[in-house]
């Protein structure tokens, strides 16, 4: 939804390393549905989201990481020896570095090197696109649990000259990848550890009051619908088709970070909201995702979930399943799905969306971009919230005009009449207002 907020001129260029995990006898580092050359285009993208020049690549073979080096000695030699022929400063690992490997990889680099690992690239791009409170506080605390272990003077001289800019990824014009060469400062990790727990408090304020807002929602009796999806999917882009608005939308990795609610009314004259969140990705931290529990919350409390895929992706099977497994980690899996096949018209065969995923039950192919399955995804859309409502015929004494507008705003009016003892409706209502209306139910 944001445009990045700096830009850099010259770009940093950057170098990626990946490892083709062997399978390991313990089953531990077993090689999963995402090849290494493909996990390494999705890395490029996101360095490429937070303004970095990719200029090279190398890929290993391992079993299981090395202790100090997590790749082989030999080929970080190589790796260094490429750093310097291509001049590139910043150093990428596709997976996770533990900080001994950090800091024994940055000591073989040399000084000139940053080395970066996808978690702290992914949060380096969070911080770029966190715009609200609830967005930079997340981004902040992320930043500070994944990068306490790993605290270098360097580091929170940049972090604390981005907090006083007032923005989690704001003030010194870089994204965390600023080298050696500023000032030094002494940190006593206790500041540090302070400050998490009081970002952590004002985060549960954060939830306090959106659960208030929730509330209120409730309330209100619109059933809330949430969009999910890898990253780039396209769901900005479809709550623009389905609430006529203009969000921004960007090819871009997490171009959405704050969570955006809009009214839609289905064709039916049901009204409900819409919200776009965060997008997923694969080896996505669980600290990342605890981070960001605020927005993720509201996940689990929908009436349904729209799981935007971008079918035109050659990972989109494995995109999908990353998304799945984050949503079991988020505990957000009693809410009824509608898969939603993404950029069909990307595809000679729209129809055919469906058969090149696998285990996908609900699914309806679209094309936010054309329109295409638009009506089809509103009637299932429909179909799904009705499925969770009963059938019924009241007659509401004209004192209870209270009840006449939670059928307006809850429940859906299939024929209303105005008898001399009252308003008769015949409609659905969804199930937990039932025992409301109890009372005024008519046979028919
Ligand atoms: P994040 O913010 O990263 O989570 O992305 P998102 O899922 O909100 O995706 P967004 O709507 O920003 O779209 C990503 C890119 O896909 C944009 O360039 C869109 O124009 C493009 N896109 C979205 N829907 C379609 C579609 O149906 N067809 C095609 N061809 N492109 C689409």
């Amino acid at each position: 939804m944001h445009e990045l907020k700096q830009t850099r001129s010259p770009r940093e260029q950057a170098f990626l390393v990946g490892v083709d995990w062997k399978r390991h006898p313990r089953g531990r580092y077993v090689s999963d549905a995402w090849p290494v050359e493909e996990s390494l285009l999705e890395l490029a993208r996101l360095a490429d989201t937070a303004g970095l020049e990719v200029v090279g690549q190398a890929v290993q073979s391992l079993a299981r990481p090395h202790a100090g080096t997590f790749i082989g000695k030999g080929k970080a030699e190589e790796i260094a020896e490429q750093l310097r022929m291509l001049d590139a400063s910043v150093v990428i690992f596709d997976d996770e570095l533990s900080p001994r490997h950090q800091r024994e990889l940055e000591s073989l680099f040399g000084a000139q090197t940053k080395v970066l690992d996808r978690t702290g690239l992914i949060l380096d791009i969070f911080a770029l696109h966190a715009d609200t409170r609830e967005g930079a506080l997340q981004v902040e605390l992320a930043q500070y649990e994944y990068r306490l272990p790993r605290l270098t003077q360097t580091w929170t001289q940049q972090v604390l000259t981005r907090q006083a800019g007032g923005r989690a990824g704001g003030a010194t014009g870089g994204v965390g990848l600023r080298g050696p060469g500023e000032t030094r400062l002494e940190i006593d990790q206790r500041v540090i550890r302070r400050r998490i727990s009081q970002i952590k408090e004002e985060l549960d304020e954060v939830c306090a009051q959106r659960a208030q807002h929730r509330a209120r929602r409730r309330r209100s009796g619109l059933p809330t619908v949430a969009l999910v999806g890898y990253t780039n999917a396209g769901k900005s882009t479809l709550l623009n088709v389905l609430s006529d608005s203009d969000i921004y939308v960007a090819d871009q990795l997490f171009a959405t970070l704050d969570p955006t609610t809009r009214r839609v009314e289905l064709p039916g004259g049901m009204v409900v909201l819409v919200s776009d969140t965060v997008g997923f990705i694969q080896k996505l931290p669980t600290q990342l995702i605890a981070a960001f529990r605020a927005t993720l919350e509201s996940l689990s409390e929908a009436d349904l979930m729209l799981h935007v895929i971008d079918v035109s992706h050659p990972r989109a099977q494995a995109q999908a399943e990353a998304v799945y497994q984050t949503l079991q980690q988020i505990e957000a899996v009693d809410v009824p799905i509608i898969n939603v096949l993404n950029k069909v018209d990307r595809l000679p065969d729209p129809e055919a969306a469906r058969e090149s995923l696998v285990d996908l039950a609900d699914s309806v192919a679209l094309s936010a971009r054309t329109g295409y399955g638009l009506p089809a995804l509103l009637e299932c859309v429909e179909a799904a919230l009705e499925a969770e409502m009963a059938s019924l015929t009241v007659l509401i004494p004209f004192e209870r005009g209270d009840l006449v507008s939670v059928f307006h705003k809850r429940g859906l009016i299939y024929e209303l009449e105005h008898l001399p003892t009252g308003t008769q409706i015949e409609g659905r209502v969804p199930l937990e207002y039932l025992p409301q209306f109890e009372d005024f139910q008519v046979s028919r």
